[in-house]
């Protein structure tokens, strides 16, 4: 065990990677639908989403957050679904703004609500954000979120957070080949401009409703190289140990971008990252199975150092490496595996 900046103790798990990041996923629901995340035909009007006594309180959320920063949580992101559809989430935000030992908190979110929430979550306390979307294209953008929704609404919502003092924001784009591809130079361009940072995601097996196919993953040196032809590119250092991003710098003046390469460059050995879903599941990986029930101890009365060690016990039996292992998986095999679903904990 080793002693962290906050004096917890840290746990390791089986392969001597640290607890440090939690994505906390507010709700399962989501004003979008999003063709890879959850697709319209299945999500439809009767689709039934979790009951509200069955998510974890905004007191629960912040008591494990609490439990967390013991075992050596320092940053935490709220996600979804849609954060910004649980009523109030600027209470929660404020609560964990409060907690000692949170040294970063944000969210992402598809900034639909922004425009009416933007004001409430600065007030609340919430330093930074991350905003999904996947291209400027308003055709492409409203097939792609399934709703319709134009690009307006969005950029709307992203001026709303500058407007408040989110500055910069994070916009995250999914490329898929063939949807939107082309038009991620655009991209890039437009949130230079405007000082923000543009990231893009190689294309994920998450979940088992996308019906993922890796001739539809643009690889991130493709999308490099993309982006360089036009605005020329150089690498830049890592911000931490353990970034996602890989981030590069504009030769000509300020600015980044940054590429989520988890398929073609896997970063499993230095994931820290575990995951809480929205009735109290926790999920040492994006592509879990099965996840494990803290909600059930926590509601008959489990103290903190109890539910303390359900989360120690879950972390250092931890082997996860999902996305080193698919290279090697056979197609069957990844069909077989039943994987939780995005919306449901979170990207
Ligand atoms: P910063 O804290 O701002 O640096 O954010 P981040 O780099 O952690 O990025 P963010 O949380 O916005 O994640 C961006 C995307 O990367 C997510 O939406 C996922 O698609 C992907 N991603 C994040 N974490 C993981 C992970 O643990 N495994 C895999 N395979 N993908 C991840
Ligand atoms: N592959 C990559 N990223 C994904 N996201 C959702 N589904 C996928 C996928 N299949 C991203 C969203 C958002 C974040 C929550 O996760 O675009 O930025
Ligand atoms: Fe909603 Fe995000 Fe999933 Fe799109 S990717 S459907 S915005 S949770
Ligand atoms: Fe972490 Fe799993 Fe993603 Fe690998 S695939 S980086 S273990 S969440």
């Amino acid at each position: 065990m080793t002693t962290t900046a906050t004096n917890s103790i840290a746990v390791l798990d089986k392969f001597r990677r640290p607890l440090r990041d939690l994505r906390i996923s507010v709700t399962d629901r989501c004003n979008f639908r999003c063709t890879y995340c959850m697709p319209a035909e299945i999500f439809g009007e009767r689709y039934e989403f979790l009951q509200k006594a069955e998510l974890l309180s905004f007191e629960e959320i912040t008591r494990l957050t609490r439990v967390f920063v013991g075992l050596g949580v320092v940053k935490v992101r709220l996600t979804g679904g849609e954060p910004l559809v649980r009523s109030e989430i600027e209470k929660l935000v404020a609560m964990l703004a409060d907690l000692d030992g949170v040294h970063d908190l944000t969210m992402t979110t598809n900034a639909y609500l922004l425009p009416q929430k933007a004001t409430a979550l600065r007030n609340a306390g919430l330093p930074r954000l991350t905003v999904s979307l996947d291209t400027l294209d308003d055709a492409i953008f409203r097939k792609m979120n399934g709703r319709g929704f134009g690009v307006g609404r969005v950029l709307e919502g992203i001026r709303a957070a500058e407007n408040v003092g989110f500055h910069p924001i994070k916009v995250n784009a999914v490329v898929q080949r063939g949807v939107n591809d082309h038009t991620i130079v655009e991209l890039a361009r437009y949130f230079r401009e405007r000082g923000h940072i543009m990231r893009f995601i190689e294309y994920m097996d998450v979940g088992n409703l996308n019906g993922w196919r890796l001739d539809e993953v643009m690889s991130a040196d493709e999308i490099v190289a993309r982006i360089d032809a036009e605005m020329p590119l150089e690498p830049a250092e890592s911000n931490y140990r353990g970034e996602v991003a890989n981030r590069y710098r504009f030769k000509d003046g300020g600015g980044e971008i940054g590429v989520i390469a988890s398929v073609t460059q896997p970063f499993c050995g230095d994931c820290t990252r575990l995951r809480l879903s929205p009735e109290g599941a926790l999920f040492t990986c994006l592509f879990g199975v099965n996840g494990t029930d803290l909600r059930t101890p926590m509601r008959a009365g489990a103290d903190d150092a109890e539910l303390a060690n359900i989360i120690r016990d879950t972390w250092s039996v931890r082997t996860d490496r999902y996305s080193e292992e698919r290279a090697s998986m056979t197609d069957e095999l990844r069909a077989r595996r039943k994987k939780v679903e995005m919306y449901h904990i979170g990207g």
